[in-house]
């Protein structure tokens, strides 16, 4: 016998009802970003290696440790996206979307594929609800971008979601604090690996979270006290937005983004129920990222929300947030009936009213206890004496009461019932 198939290392299937809490979760975090006038957007699950490589930056663990590379047949480098904003820029720099209304505001979903060790709330394939404005450089936009973020886990009914904000500077000031960072971190204890990090990148070095690291870091210069005037304007209004769209929020000055585009505002929402996991989104402005991949010199900010992690944040907290039921209405047809019960399901459904039947012609018995698995509220029972009288039982399958339809009224009487 050949051993079965198990999911790739790291995935997961999802299957109902999981899978309906799944599109519960998407709707309800992108719905507020069709609010705030975002147009859906679709890009390809694969790109060229180098978009990557120069987004997202060489020195991020994303593109240096965790990218699915491969070369198709044709001998290009291409890989399965880690992540939703260098595809997005990329597509509106290829259209020249930048040319028309400003800002360009774009919201999507979809799978990013990371080679990371797998663990409860990290996997190799995950889904983010993500939006990206381009073009402007508006604190209120900045706003708008993190309230549309805090409002899709407001609405879903989380409570136990921290937002942390930070500014991370730009090409004015950063640069100067970098170097004094390197400085500092030149006179620590660290092992060689943190040492490479803290030559490459040392602002990753402030999100270390081992506690022997941490302890050296408690005097570090942080970059909140070392934006340029400009910078620290742009902070403050968005903080003042913030708080007109009433928005809390925690300051976060050692909070470092994963990716290397970042610079100005930066976030992420914490959720204190997920263990090491906790980050169900993040998202910044970027101010030279349509540059780096043949755009014009334009900025723009946007935010990824983990569906996957958000689902188990809601878990965490209880909540539901799907209908377990299948459908509303179950239809068990006996013998001869089945015609007439196949028509009923269509009336039934085009009038809106989700419908299952028993099928496989099981008997009274078998067909009831289909009918209370499906979840269904009523069940409608066409037995063969039905069909001559022209009626059928109409079951409350909360209550067990029945009472006899017409069949030409079953589906108004219903719908009524379900009002
Ligand atoms: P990110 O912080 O790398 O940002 O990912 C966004 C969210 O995706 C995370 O907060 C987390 O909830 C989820 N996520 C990331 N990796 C995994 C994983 N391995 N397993 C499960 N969930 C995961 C970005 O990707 C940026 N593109 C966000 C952005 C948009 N910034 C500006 N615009």
């Amino acid at each position: 016998m050949t051993t079965p198939f198990t999911a790739p290392k790291g995935t997961y299937d999802l299957l109902p009802p999981a899978s309906e809490e799944f599109l519960a979760v998407v709707n309800a975090l992108s719905r507020p970003a069709e609010l705030a006038g975002y147009q859906y957007v679709q890009t390809p699950m694969f790109e060229d290696t180098a978009l990557f490589t120069r987004s997202v930056g060489e020195s991020t663990d994303v593109v240096s440790k965790e990218m699915y590379t491969f070369e198709d047949k044709g001998g290009r480098s291409l890989t399965l996206r880690p992540e939703g904003t260098a595809g997005v820029i990329r597509a509106v720099v290829e259209h020249n979307l930048l040319a028309g209304q400003l800002p360009v505001k774009l919201w999507y979903t979809g799978p990013n594929f990371r080679y990371e060790a797998p663990q409860s709330g990290r996997y190799r394939q995950h889904v983010q609800v993500g939006i990206e404005a381009i073009g402007v450089d508006d604190p209120a936009l900045d706003a708008e971008v993190i309230a549309t973020a805090a409002e899709g886990f407001r609405a879903l009914g989380l409570t136990q979601a921290r937002l942390l904000l930070n500014s991370l500077g730009d090409a004015t000031c950063r640069p100067a604090y970098r170097e004094r960072l390197q400085e500092f971190l030149g006179g620590l204890d660290l092992d060689a690996d943190t040492r490479r990090r803290a030559e490459i990148n040392p602002l990753r070095v402030l999100d270390d979270k081992r506690p022997e690291v941490r302890a050296q870091l408690a005097g570090a210069p942080l970059l909140a006290d070392n934006l340029c005037e400009a910078c620290r304007e742009h902070y403050d209004e968005v903080r003042g937005y913030l708080k007109e769209l009433g928005v809390q929020w925690e300051e976060a000055p050692r909070l470092v983004r994963g990716l290397d585009y970042y610079t100005k505002t930066t976030f992420e929402f914490q959720h204190d129920g997920l263990g090491s996991q906790s980050a169900v989104g993040g998202g910044g402005r970027y101010d030279g990222l349509v540059e780096s991949v043949g755009g014009p010199a334009l900025s723009g900010i946007g935010f990824g929300l983990g569906v996957d992690r958000t689902m188990l944040a809601l878990r965490a907290e209880g909540i539901a947030v799907a209908d377990p039921a299948r459908c509303q209405v179950f239809i068990v047809p006996l013998g001869a009936a089945k015609a007439r019960a196949v028509t009923l399901a269509g009336e039934l459904r085009r009038a809106g009213v989700s419908t299952d039947l028993a099928y496989g012609g099981r008997g009274l018995k078998g067909a009831m206890k289909a009918a209370d698995r499906s979840g269904a509220r009523y069940a409608v029972v066409i037995g063969e004496r039905d069909l001559e009288g022209g009626t059928a039982q109409l079951k409350d399958l909360a209550s067990g009461d029945q009472v006899a339809v017409p069949l030409t009224d079953a589906v108004s009487t219903i719908q009524e019932k379900l009002s």
